[in-house]
């Protein structure tokens, strides 16, 4: 089990690796923005060297930009001969429900040998299909299946079971994480990796009663 960090800001990575709390890296294009990480493909793949050599050898997931195909391919190629941690998120399909990432998914990981991170996943089901094509991770986005009236939690414990009854490598990584109270829940649950913003780290850090508790110890020691 593990905590992975969401989010593309080395600043605080560098504070939470420096913990031992995180055991990797997970970004998007939306977490890429907000870092100001904009612009194009060649542009800014300069980051993408350096926040692997930072974190190394802890894995960062970088997602492709494209959705063509043979572009997914190239783009994943670029990507990961810049360092030998890198991961690349694919979503489960295209906009416009586009079939062909399963296949894409399958040649990086058996052909290429290319990890991959089969992203914006939503049910037991898209997860599986990736798992049983090989793919490294499977993301499921906890808080999105949630605002949908599911419990994702059901999601990641049957996932979790039929995972490790046909003996599949896959691990689950549960994104979307809108509340301290998702991560042990989702652990629970049978997530093999958790991945949250810095806000929700700290909050899983931060606690009133013990700021007033320190706060109490550290003024009676000095009267
Ligand atoms: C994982 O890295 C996902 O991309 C991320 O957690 C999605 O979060 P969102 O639902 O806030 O976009």
């Amino acid at each position: 089990m593990a905590i992975f960090l969401d989010s593309a800001d080395m600043n605080e990575m560098c504070i939470y690796m420096q913990m031992g709390i995180i055991k990797g890296v997970t970004t998007n294009p939306t977490i890429l923005r907000k870092a100001g990480i904009v612009g194009e493909f060649r542009d800014i793949e300069v980051n993408f060297r350096r926040m692997a050599e930072f974190v190394k050898p802890l894995p960062l997931s970088v997602e492709v930009t494209s959705n063509v195909p043979l572009e997914i391919i190239t783009q994943a190629q670029m990507i990961t001969e810049h360092a030998t941690n890198i991961n690349i998120k694919v979503p489960i399909h295209g906009p416009n429900c586009e079939l062909e990432n399963l296949e894409i998914i399958h040649r990086l990981e058996t052909i290429h040998n290319i990890r991959v991170n089969v992203t914006a996943m939503m049910s037991d089901q898209q997860c599986f299909l990736p798992a049983t094509a090989g793919a490294t991770y499977i993301s499921i986005f906890g808080c999105r299946v949630n605002n949908m009236g599911y419990n994702v939690c059901t999601e990641i414990t049957k996932l979790r079971n039929v995972l490790e009854q046909e003996g599949l490598k896959s691990q689950i990584i549960v994104g979307s994480t809108r509340e301290v109270l998702n991560v042990m829940e989702w652990l629970e649950a049978g997530a093999h990796i958790v991945t949250v913003s810095p806000d929700i780290l700290k909050g899983m850090i931060v606690h009133p009663y013990t700021k007033e508790t320190v706060q109490m110890f550290l003024h009676d020691a000095t009267i």
